[in-house]
């Protein structure tokens, strides 16, 4: 049998950590898991059906009821393809709500670790090299500065067709590094044994190239 291994990369909002682990995951041939794309699943849910997120009890509720799953690279929310409900302004501040709520990371994180357990993946997030694959065999926390991961989200919002100005975008993601890097629970952090990339001034092809050396060239 072929030895699994998993990568695991964190970083802050915008840094990339998508594009990079799903061309990373292509060439690998390995699953990818979008782990952030989870907890706007669960924001979705929560957002349509007009749940309180203050309220445990129905937090707990509709969690008892949710299926989530990776088919194909799709993020099935109940059987049901949400990637393109979830990428929205409104389902990031969802996403961010419930991302906050112990039964939420509770229920996720043993649905990550379940996918992970028989397979080689890469899984992005906030928390998995210091949380969820603490035994990973490679861990890069991926980062740039704000400035930067503001214009590559600009750019990507013109191309959409929306009006968000720059500097709006800036103080969006300002906003989402605190509240991640703050929350009590698992908060954004590097792993001690993560090895860190800034990807600042780089191109995908050059991140991808020091991803693989990273975990192979060693
Ligand atoms: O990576 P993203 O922007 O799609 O993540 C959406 C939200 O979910 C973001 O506020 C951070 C949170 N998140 C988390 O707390 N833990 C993870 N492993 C992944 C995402």
């Amino acid at each position: 049998m072929e030895k699994i291994y998993r990568i695991a990369i964190d970083g802050p909002s915008g840094a990339g950590k998508s594009t990079i682990a799903k061309a990373v995951a292509k060439e690998l041939d390995i699953d990818y898991i979008d782990t952030g794309a989870m907890y706007r699943a669960i924001g979705y849910k929560v957002w349509t059906e007009k749940i309180d997120p203050a309220s445990e009890a129905a937090v707990k509720e509709m969690l008892d009821r949710t299926d989530i799953d990776f088919v194909g690279g799709s993020i099935l929310l109940d059987g049901v393809d949400v990637g393109d409900k979830i990428r929205t302004p409104e389902m990031s501040r969802m996403a961010s709500v419930c991302s906050a709520i112990p039964a939420v990371r509770e229920k996720l994180v043993e649905i990550q670790r379940g996918m992970a357990a028989r397979k080689s993946v890469i899984m992005d997030g906030r928390d998995i090299g210091t949380n969820v694959l603490k035994d990973a065999e490679v861990k890069i926390y991926l980062t740039a500065s704000a400035e930067e991961r503001a214009d590559r989200r600009f750019r990507e919002l013109q191309e959409k067709g929306e009006t968000q100005t720059y500097e709006e975008v800036l103080e969006d993601i300002r906003q989402r590094d605190h509240q991640d890097m703050t929350r009590k629970l698992n908060p954004l952090q590097k792993a001690e044994d993560a090895v860190e990339l800034d990807t600042t001034g780089m191109t995908i092809d050059e991140v991808v190239a020091r991803v693989k050396e990273i975990a192979f060239g060693k």
